[in-house]
């Protein structure tokens, strides 16, 4: 009885991690995973990739690094606004206005027409990698701070380091 249950178990933990592997890269496209094999942050790539319709449907590398570069501006919208909404009641006014300048910032360099992609990949992946240093802004500025509003635009600013890095390599791959 006992070793029957261990089997079932066995079975179970198997077909489980099957379904894992299978969902992280098996049933990726080629493109999903010439980009989601290269980031650093590979599991949350793939889950995010895989349930996004127009990165699922790309049939090519410029809609790709679209979908890519439309995730990473959302997020960078949402975070915006979410900062917009903290910042007026806040004792700390200036950090938060000054971190509503960069959301504004990465938002715009987020937002790549496809002919550029086409045109000028290596300019759209510089555009991309500035957005670094305006993230290390956000975190010399509130990354040291205590309050709630505070905490939640850091955990939204290391999500948003994420989707640089997606973008990075999704617009470095197009020049290959
Ligand atoms: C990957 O990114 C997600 C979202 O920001 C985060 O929750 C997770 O901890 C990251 N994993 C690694 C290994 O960095």
């Amino acid at each position: 009885m006992a070793s029957s249950s261990n089997l079932l178990v066995f079975v179970s933990v198997a077909i489980l991690l099957q379904l894992r592997l299978g969902f992280t890269s098996a049933t990726s496209t080629k493109y999903i995973n010439d980009i989601c094999n290269r980031v650093r942050n590979s599991t949350f790539c793939f889950k995010t990739l895989n349930s996004y319709p127009p990165a699922v449907a790309a049939t090519n590398k410029y809609q790709a690094a679209q979908a890519v570069l439309h995730l990473g501006e959302s997020h960078a919208l949402k975070t915006l606004s979410f900062i917009e909404k903290v910042a007026m009641m806040r004792s700390n006014l200036k950090q938060f206005k000054a971190c509503q300048d960069v959301y504004k910032y990465i938002a715009m360099s987020f937002h790549v027409p496809t002919s550029l992609l086409k045109e000028a990949p290596d300019s759209a992946n510089y555009d991309i990698m500035v957005c670094y240093d305006q993230t290390t802004i956000v975190n010399n500025l509130i990354g040291k701070n205590r309050d709630v509003a505070s905490k939640k635009v850091m955990t939204m600013t290391m999500k948003m380091d994420v989707f640089i890095n997606l973008a990075d390599i999704a617009t470095t791959v197009i020049g290959w």
